[in-house]
């Protein structure tokens, strides 16, 4: 009586800390070698979940995780959006739209997933406009708009990044101005009325976007960027100081993350939000073949946790790409 009394109690406890689990899932270009989900309990290394799921399609990212349902949620080749189940591996289609294939340089963009819809800036070969791809799974439609740019070039194409204001349904996406590499340009509007809202920021001053990981905001609005500082071998993070369209926009530092290399070379993206998205967490190589996971509180820039853990992804696999989420 007393032991099941006890496991009832360890199992509780259990479940309440899954915030500390770590998630990942390792999408193979090949759909036919599947799809690897892992969990892992960071504090011991434990490897709790290890399965390949064949999906049919190939995952582009994870929309989001329901740790109380044990669930992931997927879009799966821009087309699908798929339900997991984490305890079995079995899943099922919740919506699925007919949309154009993006196109995309190098870099790793996590989409934006809020309510159901799912929002990726890419570039779709137009000179001096940007493509903002909107999926909504409520209606299952695809929709495309064209945001002017003034001086986007798609030869300089992969550049962009998003990020989301989800108290407001504000979007903003950086992109790297043509006509000064080490300057950006800024997209903002709301979700809701593009046309109306969408105002352009240029030439924030020395904010190179290929090395910008991740935008987000905090619970006032305000906007942060992450970005690897080569020079300074650390990951940092400024704050948005927007005055006009034209004129005085710039990025001031406030925070910085020592780290030992700024570009590693293994296919994860290097930064994510939490559910919540008060928290962000920052993906290293560790010592001795071990992944770091910093976490941090947007808030105050204090750190939250951190984990090292076996490296059980490889580091440079061109025909995978690693999804993290904690
Ligand atoms: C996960 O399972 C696969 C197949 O059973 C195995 O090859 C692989 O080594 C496991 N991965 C880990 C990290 O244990
Ligand atoms: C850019 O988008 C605007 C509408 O936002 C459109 O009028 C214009 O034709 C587009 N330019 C190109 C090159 O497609
Ligand atoms: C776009 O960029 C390429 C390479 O920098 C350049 O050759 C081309 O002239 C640019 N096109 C426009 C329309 O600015
Ligand atoms: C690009 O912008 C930087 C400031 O961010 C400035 O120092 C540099 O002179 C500019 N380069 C050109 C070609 O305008
Ligand atoms: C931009 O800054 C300059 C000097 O730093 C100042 O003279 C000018 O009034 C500012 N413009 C705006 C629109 O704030
Ligand atoms: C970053 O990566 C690029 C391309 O892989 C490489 O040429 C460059 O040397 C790297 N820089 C650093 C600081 O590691
Ligand atoms: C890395 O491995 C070396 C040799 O096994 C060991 O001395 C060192 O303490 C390890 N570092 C960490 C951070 O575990
Ligand atoms: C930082 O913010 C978090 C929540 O936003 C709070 O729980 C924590 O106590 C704060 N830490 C410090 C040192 O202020």
């Amino acid at each position: 009586m007393i032991f099941y009394l006890l496991l009832l109690i360890l199992l509780i406890n259990f479940s309440n800390c899954t915030n500390n689990l770590i998630y990942s899932i390792t999408s193979n270009n090949l759909p036919s070698e599947g799809q690897i989900i892992n969990i892992i309990n960071p504090i011991n290394n434990d490897i709790l979940f290890n399965k390949t799921i064949v999906l049919g399609c190939v995952i582009n990212g994870i929309a989001s995780i329901d740790e109380s349902e044990m669930t992931a949620t997927v879009l799966c080749d821009y087309r699908d959006l798929i339900m997991i189940n984490l305890n079995n591996g079995e899943f099922k289609v919740i919506g699925s739209v007919y949309s154009l294939l993006p196109t995309f340089a190098s870099k790793m963009q996590q989409f934006i997933y809020s309510d159901n819809m799912i929002y990726l800036p890419v570039s779709t070969k137009n000179i001096d406009n940007l493509s903002l791809f909107s999926y909504n799974f409520n209606s299952n439609t695809f929709f495309v708009n064209l945001l002017s740019t003034k001086d986007y070039n798609y030869t300089v194409d992969g550049t962009s990044i998003g990020g989301f204001d989800y108290n407001i349904n504000k979007m903003y996406i950086l992109y790297s101005s043509d006509r000064n590499n080490s300057n950006s340009n800024l997209i903002s509007f709301s979700v809701d009325d593009i046309s109306n809202t969408l105002t352009t920021y240029e030439s924030i001053e020395n904010l190179n976007t290929w090395l910008v990981q991740l935008l987000f905001t905090n619970n006032q609005g305000d906007l942060y960027a992450l970005y690897g500082n080569p020079e300074t071998l650390s990951f940092e993070v400024c704050l948005f100081k927007l005055q006009s369209p034209l004129q005085n926009n710039s990025c001031s530092y406030v925070f910085s993350i020592p780290i030992s290399q700024v570009n590693v070379s293994f296919s994860y993206l290097h930064a994510f939000l939490n559910e919540e998205k008060q928290q962000f967490t920052i993906v290293l190589l560790g010592e001795n073949n071990s992944i770091q996971f910093n976490t941090y509180f947007i808030s105050n820039f204090t750190i939250v946790n951190q984990y090292n853990i076996n490296n059980i992804w490889g580091n440079s696999n061109i025909e995978q790409t690693t999804y993290f989420y904690s």
